[in-house]
Parts: C-alpha cells; sequence; structure tokens
C-alpha cells in the first residue's frame, strides 16, 4: 500500500479532538446534489447503506431521512456522540472501519472525505465482504468553500500553520485506483454552489480540518492563523462575510481487493 506520509493513524485520530467536533458544524454541509446521486443509487426504494468515517452524520443523516436504513461508522467517539445526539433514525457504530464486523450486505457503501485514513489493505477486504455483487462505493470529496481570487493566499496560510508538516497534495481516487483497491472509476463533478459565511464561522471552519485541531496547534500560532486569513479577506474587500463557492464530486467505483 503506498500511501502519503501524512495520512497516518495518527493524523486521522485528531478527529476524536474536542475542537474538531466542536467547529465541525462550520464546514459547508453537503449540497442537496450530493445527497440526491447518492439516494439515486436506490432508484426509488430503500437501500441498506454503509457510511465509512461518518463523522457528525453529515451524510448519514440526510439518507436515513430520505428512507434508507443507515449504519455510519467512525472511530472518534465524540464525532459518535455528536452524530448520535442528532436524534435519527441512522445507527452509528464507533469503530475504526478496519475492525467493524457485520453480517449484514449493503447496497451502497460511502466515504464522504474519510477513505483517506484507513489502512486500504484491511479495509478493502471487508468492503468487498460487507458488499452486495452490485454494490458501488461512493467517493465523495470536496467542501471547502473556494474563493477564486484569493484562494493561492488561503493555502499558502494552510501551508504555514498546518500541524501536518508532511503534506503532499494527492488524488484519493488516483491513488485508490493505481493500487487495485477501486475499478470501474465513473466521477459526477458538480458544479460550484455559492455559500457566504461569517469569517469568523469561516476561521472556525478550518479548526475542523485536518492540520488545524485547536488541541494540537500553540496558541499563538492559532490565534496568528485567524489575524492571516482575517487580513487576506480584509484587504480583497470582505468585511464581516466572505462569499464564495463550495464543489463536491461523487465518484462511484468496484470494490477491488487485491492479493
Ligand atoms: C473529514 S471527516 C468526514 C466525516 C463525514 N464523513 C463528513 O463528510 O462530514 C473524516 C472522518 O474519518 C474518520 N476516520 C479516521 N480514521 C478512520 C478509520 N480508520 N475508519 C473509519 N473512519 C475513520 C474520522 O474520525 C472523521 O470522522
Amino acid at each position: 500500500m503506498n500511501k502519503p506520509e501524512h495520512l497516518s493513524k495518527e493524523v486521522g485520530d485528531q478527529f476524536a479532538d474536542k475542537s474538531v467536533v466542536e467547529n465541525y458544524g462550520y464546514r459547508p454541509q453537503y449540497s442537496q446534489a450530493v445527497i440526491d446521486i447518492l439516494s439515486d443509487q436506490g432508484r426509488g426504494t430503500s437501500m441498506s447503506v454503509l457510511d465509512i468515517g461518518s463523522g457528525t452524520g453529515e451524510v448519514s443523516i440526510p439518507l436515513a431521512d430520505k428512507g434508507h436504513s443507515v449504519i455510519g461508522v467512525d472511530p472518534s467517539a465524540a464525532m459518535v456522540k455528536a452524530a448520535r445526539a442528532k436524534g435519527s433514525t441512522a445507527e452509528f457504530v464507533n469503530s475504526y472501519i478496519e475492525e467493524f464486523s457485520s453480517n449484514q450486505r449493503f447496497d451502497l457503501l460511502v466515504a464522504a472525505n474519510s477513505i483517506h485514513w484507513p489502512d486500504w489493505s484491511v479495509t478493502f477486504p471487508l468492503l468487498k465482504r460487507l458488499a452486495k455483487p452490485h454494490t458501488k462505493l461512493a467517493i465523495v470529496t470536496g467542501g471547502d468553500l473556494v474563493v477564486e481570487g484569493i484562494k493561492d493566499d488561503i493555502l499558502q496560510i494552510i501551508q504555514k500553520y498546518s500541524t501536518t508538516r508532511n503534506f503532499k497534495p494527492y488524488s484519493i481516487v488516483k491513488l485508490l485506483q493505481e493500487q487495485g483497491f477501486i475499478s470501474n472509476v465513473t466521477a459526477i463533478d458538480l458544479p460550484g454552489e455559492a455559500l457566504t459565511q461569517h469569517i469568523d464561522e469561516y476561521v472556525a471552519s478550518f479548526h475542523a480540518r485536518n492540520g488545524f485541531s485547536l488541541e494540537r496547534m500553540d496558541t499563538d500560532q492559532a490565534r496568528a492563523f485567524g489575524t492571516d486569513i482575517r487580513q487576506v479577506l480584509t484587504d480583497y474587500g470582505f468585511e464581516n462575510e466572505v462569499t464564495g463557492n463550495v464543489f463536491y464530486s461523487v465518484t462511484f467505483a468496484d470494490i477491488e481487493s487485491p492479493e
């Protein structure tokens, strides 16, 4: 298995940090289009869905609301607690996907911004066993609020302050495909949807992301990060609110279990 170094278990475990869970609601919500594309896999019937790395239930709950029978699996006890507190018919299991066991076979497997974390050599044979013959894996990516004119400045600030020092850009779909974990890939790239956020919420949303857990950042560094982001926004003409676009991709693939 050839995975970028920064996608380690230790880094993935930061989703158990209190600040990450508390700030999670400031990340943009999945658009209705994403939920509809996933739900439409059932062609009008109720599906059994396994949501891998379900977090606070951002995908599990809207799918359950559409009448699907959803099990979300996540190793972060705090994420699972927050998901359960929302009250939904979706069931949440506190476990690494690698350690999840069930006799059930699912109609759809979903991994929304999460399949980069587990150990693929353990996970994909397991997913294959949990899938029915025609079950697809849906990989959802995206969800950043992108402001076109300043995205490079924001990226520079992210790189300056992120506690994930060895970050290397990667395409999750490409990596999984190259290593034989998925095949027959169909990607749907959705058009950007406009979103306006208060600047404080925009800054807070970063603290729900990999590399910006407040428990793992020096207090002065966290403050300086917020100041730098605010400065770029002010220089660009935003005062209290920031407006940009949020992009998502949904990729359907067959699950493979290479030797
Ligand atoms: C960026 S969050 C995505 C949460 C949710 N799917 C969403 O889109 O809002 C990544 C999630 O993957 C979970 N995760 C990390 N390692 C995992 C593993 N080995 N198995 C399953 N989930 C894992 C984290 O706890 C975290 O909740």
